[in-house]
């Protein structure tokens, strides 16, 4: 969603700040603008995207030692370039930018415009910079005390940073429950919403805490306070990151490098945390809290798209192999119904950016309850990392493609790893069985190449399927999550309608859809109902449906029945959805460039949904 990047040093903030917004875009957005002081205080705004607004920013004389830039992803006003960031204030003399939702921004509003105000956007933004100016004129406060009043009279969240063309020596930031990035430099301060704008000036950074406000100046110093006044102790971590983790590495777009990146980066999810020969599953998050997770009575997912996908098929590992009742809930739905939970809960929340509004409003509840939190995240640093008792991360590297790919098999990784973990401790598996799913995930990696191997076969597939305007998906068991996964990444990247479901509901209602312009996706690769899905493939035929099935190597029934299949290596049924996804995800990709869509930041999307 939104993206903010400021800058105050010695160097020109412009190419710096312009800069951040392209590495921003990945987060998703509609409009762009850039404010910087120089004598005075300039400002371009522009619709659409960064290029656009560098095409009109070469008019403005914008050099100057500090400025701010946003990418916003319209909520409140249509996308264009009145309601675009940064916002001003009445008197033009103070800027701002904000990510987030100022809830009560109608009630403020109308007081404001009781009192004179007069405004340009639709904006709640807007709103929020012509409060602290309120304040500033009316209560003679400085801009920093201006700007904690206006904070302690908002409802909602808000990372922001605003700047005062008359004091072009410091810039001021805040944030409460959406991410804001402090990056130190020498005598030269970053402030971005994650730390991808950053990475290549600094490695030194802050991770601010909600309700925390800084202050960095042009003289090197920077002073951390809370919303009460009372300063805080910095707590300055070394960003773990690589510039060329940030780049597209050749390909023509991240959601290819992405799944083409998986066999490493499923690697780097187990490393060190599994050892077949020896028989041993380690995950530090479990340590601290051993005796709570292993006595769970319970245990909840929360998590929302993509994450929710991979919790369901956790639930079927983890029921299966460590016999603890699990429940699985979309965090939007968790968050409002009042949820039953005690001590004896275990919630696990599954998140790549760690920045999910509802899952982190999720956890929120089941602290409060007492429930203990566990967070299988992908960003370093991020909220639900921070807000969690305990966790995993899954060490993924940084996703940037919209469409989440390598953060799913990582997210399976780990959950296989807790499920095997679990079922382990509490004697609910056989070591047998324990150590035969270890060396199977132990050659995951190489078969996962071996299919990306075979990605000319997807694409003829994917030849044959991209006009169709509808397609089923259909899976059994711990395939059914990727029946959901497989029609999540077609939808969202190929605007083609697509649907999921357990292959034996289609007899409830879908099959009525089912003629010879129906694709259906059949993942067919479970042994244990083999014959169940080949009768359900009879059923699509009998209607003359079109039938692609990803079946085990070797499989010699469906071939004769499916009109397109494609093989993936044997594998443990438990762990087929770490093979069964990868031709799913090459599939969507490809349908997607043959279409002329924007891969990776498809239509209306963010990456990261940082409000509900
Ligand atoms: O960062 P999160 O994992 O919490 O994000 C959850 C969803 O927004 C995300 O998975 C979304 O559905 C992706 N676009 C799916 O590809």
């Amino acid at each position: 969603m939104c993206g903010i990047v400021a800058y105050i040093g010695e160097k020109q903030a412009y190419p710096i700040l312009l800069e951040g917004l392209k590495r921003l875009e990945y987060r998703g957005y509609d409009s762009a603008g850039i404010s910087v002081i120089n004598s005075s205080l300039q400002t371009v705004k522009k619709k659409g995207k960064v290029s656009e607004l560098e095409s009109v920013a070469i008019l403005s004389d914008l050099h100057g030692n500090i400025g701010i830039g946003h990418t916003r992803w319209a909520t409140h006003g249509k996308p264009d370039d009145l309601n675009a960031h940064p916002h001003l204030s009445g008197d033009g003399s103070l800027s701002l930018v904000h990510n987030g939702i100022i809830e009560n921004y109608a009630t403020i509003k109308q007081a404001l415009i009781d009192r004179g105000h007069t405004f340009k956007s639709e904006t709640d933004t807007e709103v929020l910079i012509h409060l602290i100016e309120e304040y500033k004129k009316t209560d003679a406060l400085s801009l920093e005390h201006a700007l904690t009043k206006a904070l302690t009279k908002v409802v909602g969240a808000y990372a922001i940073v605003v700047i005062d063309k008359n004091n072009p020596n410091e810039l001021i930031a805040a944030r409460k429950s959406s991410p804001l990035v402090l990056g130190i430099g020498d005598n030269e301060f970053f402030i971005a919403s994650d730390a991808s704008p950053i990475i290549q000036y600094t490695k030194k950074v802050v991770y601010l805490n909600d309700e925390e406000i800084v202050i960095a100046k042009n003289d090197g110093t920077f002073t951390i306070k809370n919303i009460h006044n009372e300063i805080q102790e910095p707590d300055i971590k070394e960003l773990d990151l690589k510039i060329d983790q940030l780049e597209k590495g050749g390909y023509d777009h991240f959601m290819l490098k992405e799944i083409f990146e998986q066999p490493t980066t499923i690697a780097e999810s187990m490393r060190g945390r599994l050892n077949a020969n020896e028989g041993w599953v380690s995950l530090g998050g479990f340590d601290q809290f051993q005796n709570r997770i292993h006595h769970a009575k319970r245990i909840i997912f929360v998590a929302c798209g993509t994450s929710w996908h991979s919790a369901l098929i956790a639930e079927y590992l983890i029921e299966d192999l460590a016999r603890i009742p699990v429940e699985v809930e979309y965090a939007s739905e968790f968050r409002y119904r009042n949820p039953i939970l005690s001590e004896d809960d275990l919630v696990i929340a599954i998140s790549q950016s760690g920045e999910t509004a509802d899952t982190l409003a999720a956890l929120e509840i089941a602290k409060e309850r007492g429930a203990l939190l566990y967070g299988i995240v992908n960003v370093v640093g991020s909220s639900i990392a921070r807000i969690t008792d305990c966790g995993s991360y899954i060490h993924a590297g940084p996703e940037i493609g919209v469409a989440s790919t390598k953060a799913f098999t990582s997210q399976l990784v780990v959950l296989i790893l807790m499920a095997l973990k679990l079922g382990n401790k509490r004697g609910t598996i056989s070591d047998a069985k324990f150590r035969e799913l270890l060396y199977g995930l132990e050659s995951v990696p190489a078969k996962v190449q071996e299919i990306l191997a075979q990605s000319d076969k997807i694409k003829y597939i994917a030849q044959e399927i991209k006009d169709r305007q509808n397609a089923l998906y259909l899976g059994r068991g711990i395939n059914f999550p990727v029946a959901l996964e497989g029609a999540l990444k077609l939808k969202e990247i190929s605007y083609i309608h697509a649907e999921g479901y357990p292959a034996a509901e289609m007899k409830h209602g879908p099959i009525a859809l089912i003629d010879e312009n129906m694709p259906v996706f059949v993942i067919a690769t479970n042994a244990s109902a083999h014959e169940k899905i080949a009768s359900n493939i009879q059923e699509v035929k009998a209607r003359k449906g079109l039938v692609i099935a990803i079946v085990s190597e070797g499989d010699t029934t469906i071939s004769k029945i499916a009109d397109y299949t494609f093989e993936i290596p044997y594998i443990e049924e438990q762990l087929t959805p770490l093979l069964s996804v990868i031709p799913l995800q090459l599939l969507s990709y490809y349908i997607s460039v043959m279409r002329g869509c924007n891969v990776d930041q498809p239509r209306n999307l963010a990456k990261s949904v940082t409000v509900e």
